[in-house]
């Protein structure tokens, strides 16, 4: 899918933050809906700047420090790429609001509207600590003048001084990370523009984190570790924050989010959901943007869908290469579905873009889900 992979090898990883020793005020009290980010790019691709130091995005590019404009937020289920750590951010123009929709399902963005998401390689695979690890990538999905979403990829230069707008083509770079102890190499994969499109299809709602589901969860520390910021109680939940702030317009169903859907984080296995509830928001968030019932093959990895009406549980495959059976109940090792995530071969492998090594925590966790299940629920 990449037309052109250059790789290279960087040795020392530069020890930067993101915000330094400066204190940083909770973004609640300095965002503002006015924001210059990427505004160049609401009539296309040609209004998108070469560099990121001229896109209004960073108060201070060296330091990485976002804009007071970007306010930080994060998935429940987030999307699998090689271990990288990632920031999200949501900008918004001329004092503009999201809606999440009557019902807090299909949300609507104005024109202007930018969603930001940063690629971090952390210098060891145990380590989430943005102070620790390498800036390489942010990626903008900016929402057009002409209601169309523009993507575009900035790739961060080797002392992450700034980045430059990636060509159409995308790209990758291999590098230097420590992993169980010893000395490895992190392929980092650029998306071609178009590739952007792939996953953010654009018959569906084109962000996929912007969601009630995936948004609606309790705070953490999510925002000190995105900005370095505190902001008071850990247990608020995201969506009511966001209303907070001024983001997101206030709606009846937005004030109790608790009546809401809500995914839940695969990894956090302390977390009180079920292992049923972390395996099936771990299969919609890195898998239903394609597998959603409509493409072909027709299984439905969506998370609020019944076990029934998934097209998986002693379904058929469409081909008999490594298995018969999407899905078969008490035995993962027999489901082509676990074994495709488990596998990276070219003609194998799920998903099939954006990640170069097996997520094993995530096939651990489905396949617990999938050995559990004592049967297929009639449809
Ligand atoms: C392999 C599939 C895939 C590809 C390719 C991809 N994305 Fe995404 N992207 C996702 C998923 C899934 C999420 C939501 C989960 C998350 O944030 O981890 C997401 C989130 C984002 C976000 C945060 C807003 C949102 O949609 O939730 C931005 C911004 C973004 N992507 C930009 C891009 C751009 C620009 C490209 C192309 C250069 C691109 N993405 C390519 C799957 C993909
Ligand atoms: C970017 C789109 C995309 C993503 C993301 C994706 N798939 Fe697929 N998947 C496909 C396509 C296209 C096919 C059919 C071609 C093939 O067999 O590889 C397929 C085939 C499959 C099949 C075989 C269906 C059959 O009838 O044999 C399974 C199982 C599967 N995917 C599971 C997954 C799982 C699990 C994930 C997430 C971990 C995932 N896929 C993510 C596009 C995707």
């Amino acid at each position: 899918m990449l037309s052109r992979v250059i790789a290279f090898v960087f040795a020392a990883l530069p020890l930067l933050g993101c915000g330094g020793d400066e204190a940083v005020p909770c973004p609640v009290q300095t965002w503002s809906a006015t924001t210059r980010c990427m505004q160049t790019a609401r009539a296309g691709a040609a209004g998108a700047p070469e560099m990121i130091s001229s896109s209004g995005c960073y108060a201070d590019v060296a330091k990485h420090r976002v804009d007071d404009t970007l306010f930080p937020y994060e998935v429940a289920s987030p999307l699998w790429t090689d271990g990288a750590l990632k920031r999200r951010f949501i900008a918004l123009p001329d004092g503009a609001q999201l809606s999440a929709g009557s019902s807090g399902g299909a949300w609507t963005f104005p024109a202007g509207t930018v969603l930001v998401k940063e690629f971090w390689v952390p210098a060891r695979d145990d380590d989430a600590r943005f102070s620790q690890a390498r800036l390489v990538e942010t990626r903008f999905l900016v929402k057009q003048d002409d209601d169309a979403w523009g993507g575009y990829s900035y790739q961060w230069n080797e002392d992450q001084s700034d980045a430059r707008l990636l060509s159409e083509e995308g790209d990758a770079k291999v590098y230097a990370v420590t992993r169980e102890g010893g000395s490895a190499s992190h392929k980092h994969i650029f998306p071609s523009r178009k590739d952007c499109f792939w996953c953010h299809r654009s018959e569906r709602p084109v962000p996929l984190g912007i969601r009630t589901a995936q948004l609606n969860r309790a705070l953490g520390d999510s925002i000190t570790r995105s900005v370095g910021a505190v902001c008071g109680d850990a247990q608020e939940n995201q969506l009511a924050l966001l209303v907070r702030a001024g983001l997101v317009a206030p709606s009846d169903a937005l004030a109790q989010p608790d009546k809401l859907a809500a995914m839940a984080t695969p990894m956090a296995a302390d977390s009180g959901a079920s292992v049923e509830q972390r395996a099936r928001s771990y299969l919609d968030a890195n898998c239903s943007f394609c597998h959603y019932g409509k493409l072909f093959p027709s299984m439905d990895l969506g998370f609020g869908v019944p076990l029934s009406q998934m097209a998986a549980c002693n379904a058929p495959s469409y081909r008999s290469d490594i298995g018969s059976i999407l899905l078969v109940p008490g035995d993962a090792k027999s489901s082509v579905l676990w074994l495709r995530m488990v596998s990276r071969d070219f003609l194998v492998g799920m998903p099939p873009a954006g990640t170069e090594r097996v997520d094993q925590g995530a096939a651990d966790l489905v396949a617990q889900w999938i050995n559990s299940l004592e049967g297929c629920p009639a449809p």
